[in-house]
């Protein structure tokens, strides 16, 4: 076992861009797990970025309480538990929770925010994180209870090459639907027309997202399954067809925005075409967890769904493998490596 337990905390909230800056290195003793708490000490072995940790940095209302300046990075991660006073938690064990940028948290089985989960015995570490994960679940639910795309439709993925948009795009190829993914240069491009199979592409960063889908989409987009926002979205809508269904995933274009960015200007078009637009977050719909992991790993199962993971090593690239998700420089969802289980 280190000696130390490594941290990064939030040092300042970003205005605008964030940047390695708004963190801080710290190294602190190894905490011990105290028996009256029922409290277990984990490892951290792989740590989950997502673009919402930009939100949790902002003090702001939101769905989860601001990340407290001074306190570690909060963050999802795969860890071994190392030494246990909790007998549902026995070490040895894999365990998911929220455990942050560090490299021993204690958990004690109590945490209703959070709580972790034990990952079965022959689970590959990062499958929890990745496609038996939050954004596939994510995917799934607002495609399917949001977007309710019917065989034949067109359905239009921003955010497409990602961890989540990779598979709503995925999902609605299996429910028969016409599928086009949007996304930043060639190579995520050709990705999602070679492996995963889309039917049409656009390249946002060398084509002009309206025009394209002017061309392919004259009957208009049934289903927009959105994680960009800003222009992206105002280009949807002024596709939308009647009776279009749009989901509002997340707006990654806006996060680092030090002012909000002017709304889309042609809302009407939900009322001229009856067109629903709905936001959600993947933890409202936890009654419908049993069902959805049961579908992901048939699917899974049956080799149809691919995904990439993109994985970077060592503690001090822990703030700069944040950043890659803002520059599109992650090739599918973003991990960091800090070690193997023992
Ligand atoms: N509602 C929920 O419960 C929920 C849960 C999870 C995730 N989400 C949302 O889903 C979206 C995707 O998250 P993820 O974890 O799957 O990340 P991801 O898509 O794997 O990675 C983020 C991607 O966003 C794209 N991007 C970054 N800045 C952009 C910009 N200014 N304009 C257009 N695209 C930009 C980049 O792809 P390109 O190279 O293609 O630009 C980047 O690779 C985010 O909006 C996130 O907040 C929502």
């Amino acid at each position: 076992m280190n000696e130390v337990n490594r941290q990064w905390l939030l040092n300042s909230r970003p205005s605008g861009m964030v940047s390695e800056a708004h963190f801080k290195y710290l190294e602190t003793d190894v905490p011990e797990p105290i028996l009256a708490d029922g409290e277990y000490l984990v490892r951290n072995l792989y740590l989950s970025f997502e673009p919402a940790m930009r939100g949790w940095m902002d003090d702001e209302p939101s769905y989860l309480p601001p990340v407290e300046l001074g306190q570690v990075m909060r963050s999802t991660a795969v860890a071994q538990i190392v030494r246990s006073e909790n007998p549902d938690f026995p070490e040895g064990q894999l365990v998911q929770g929220m455990f942050g940028w560090q490299d021993y948290a204690l958990g004690s089985g109590r945490d209703d925010m959070f709580p972790a989960n034990l990952i079965p015995e022959g689970v590959p570490p990062t499958l929890p994180l990745t496609i038996m994960g939050g954004t596939s679940l994510t995917a799934y639910f607002g495609l399917l209870h949001i977007g309710k795309p019917t065989p034949g439709e067109t359905v239009l993925v921003s955010g497409a090459a990602g961890a989540t948009g990779s598979v709503a795009a995925q999902i609605a190829k299996l429910k028969g639907c016409r599928v086009i993914g949007i996304a930043g240069g060639p190579t995520k491009c050709q990705w999602l027309l070679d492996e995963l199979k889309l039917d049409h592409v656009i390249d946002y960063k060398n084509e002009e997202i309206g025009d394209r889908l002017s061309a392919l989409c004259p009957e208009g987009i049934n289903v927009f399954f959105d994680n960009v926002g800003g222009r992206t979205l105002e280009a949807g809508i002024d596709h939308i067809a009647q009776f279009g269904r749009i989901v509002l995933c997340g707006a990654i274009s806006e996060y680092n925005n030090a002012s909000p960015a002017p709304g889309p200007n042609n809302l009407m078009n939900l009322v001229k075409f009856s067109v629903r637009m709905e936001g959600f977050i993947m933890i409202n719909y936890m009654d419908k967890i049993d069902q959805a992991f049961a579908d992901l790993g048939q699917w899974l199962a049956d080799g149809k769904l691919k995904w990439k993971e993109d994985i970077q090593q060592g503690f001090d690239h822990i703030p700069a493998t944040f950043l890659r998700l803002f520059n599109g420089a992650n090739e599918g969802k973003q991990l960091l490596k800090l070690a193997d289980p023992r």
